[in-house]
């Protein structure tokens, strides 16, 4: 056992004055291993990020440097490990009303015909982060249907990391991010009781539409679909070429046709899908 390992399973030392020194070799090392775990890929230019989030684990585990971590991740004791290392390295930014276009049309064009059909509706945030974006699906909705008791509608929200998943599902905000929404879509976020120190939380009557649960994008996914909307949005910049191209074959074949894919901003497909159509900004439809 490496002395980092050993110090981890006794007692750890106190996180005086860690020594942050990322060398070329352990980037690489960590580049691989996210890469492997989660298809996150860290460039070269990431350094200085990386070295930060990976100085909060080495405090986290009272380590005496990054250099150690690195040897400690290398042990078969590190499997506990690994789920940190990705909550730690993940980029979680995210808001309500986030890229309002796609709740614009998710509000007025889809969810109209979805109610006429009466029949059963499901959305997935497939990289829901902190729960901005679920919640902001379901206020869409509930905005759409009103308070009617009749319609099955079910969002799961998903995401790789466990932390920001348990902050998601927990649904306590500082008041002020409400504060700062534009006035015609503030009042579709419903919120109940002060949570203490200028929080506040979702209404439970939002909450629990949605079903939060961890999902690794580039592991096998149980759902069987068919989703008539899937929101996987900003992280697919994280993602390569052919990890983009294997999720999207999935989120088609999950995807009702008549459907809706919608990406981040800055995203596009890796190559054109022949089942995909670009209706609106980031907005896909399946076709066929
Ligand atoms: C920048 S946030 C995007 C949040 C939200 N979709 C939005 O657009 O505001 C990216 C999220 O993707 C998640 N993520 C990264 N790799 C993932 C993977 N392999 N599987 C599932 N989620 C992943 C991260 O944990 C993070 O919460």
């Amino acid at each position: 056992m490496s002395r980092a390992a050993s110090s981890l399973a006794f007692a750890p030392r106190p996180p005086a004055s860690a020594d942050v020194t990322l060398t070329r070799d352990d980037m690489k090392f960590i580049a691989a291993l996210v890469y492997e775990q989660a298809g996150i890929v860290i460039r070269e230019h990431k350094e200085a990020m990386t070295r930060g989030r990976l100085a909060r684990r080495v405090k986290a585990l009272g380590l005496a440097s990054v250099a150690e971590y690195c040897a400690f991740l290398k042990t078969p004791q590190a499997a506990g490990e690994l789920p940190e290392l990705i909550n730690a390295l993940t980029t979680n930014h995210t808001a309500f009303f986030r890229e309002r276009h796609h709740f614009d049309h998710l509000r007025k064009d889809v969810m109209p015909k979805l109610i006429q059909k009466r029949g059963r509706i499901r959305i997935w945030s497939a990289a829901c982060s902190s729960g901005e974006e679920p919640y902001t699906i379901a206020a869409s909705c509930r905005d759409a249907t009103g308070p009617r008791g009749d319609l099955d509608l079910r969002i799961l929200a998903t995401d790789i990391d466990t932390d920001i998943l348990a902050r998601a599902e927990a649904g306590l905000y500082p008041a002020e991010l409400f504060e700062r929404l534009p006035a015609d879509v503030r009042p579709l976020i419903k919120l109940e009781g002060a949570g203490g120190r200028g929080e506040v939380r979702i209404a439970e009557e939002l909450r629990r539409m949605i079903a939060f649960k961890r999902l690794n994008l580039i592991e096998t996914w149980p759902m069987k679909g068919p989703f008539d909307m899937i929101f996987c949005r900003n992280v697919f910049i994280y993602f390569d070429t052919q990890t983009k191209a294997s999720i999207l074959d999935r989120f088609v074949a999950l995807l009702a046709p008549g459907g809706f894919l919608y990406l981040g901003h800055s995203e596009s497909l890796p190559q054109p899908h022949p089942k995909l159509r670009l209706i609106g900004r980031t907005i896909y439809e399946r076709t066929a």
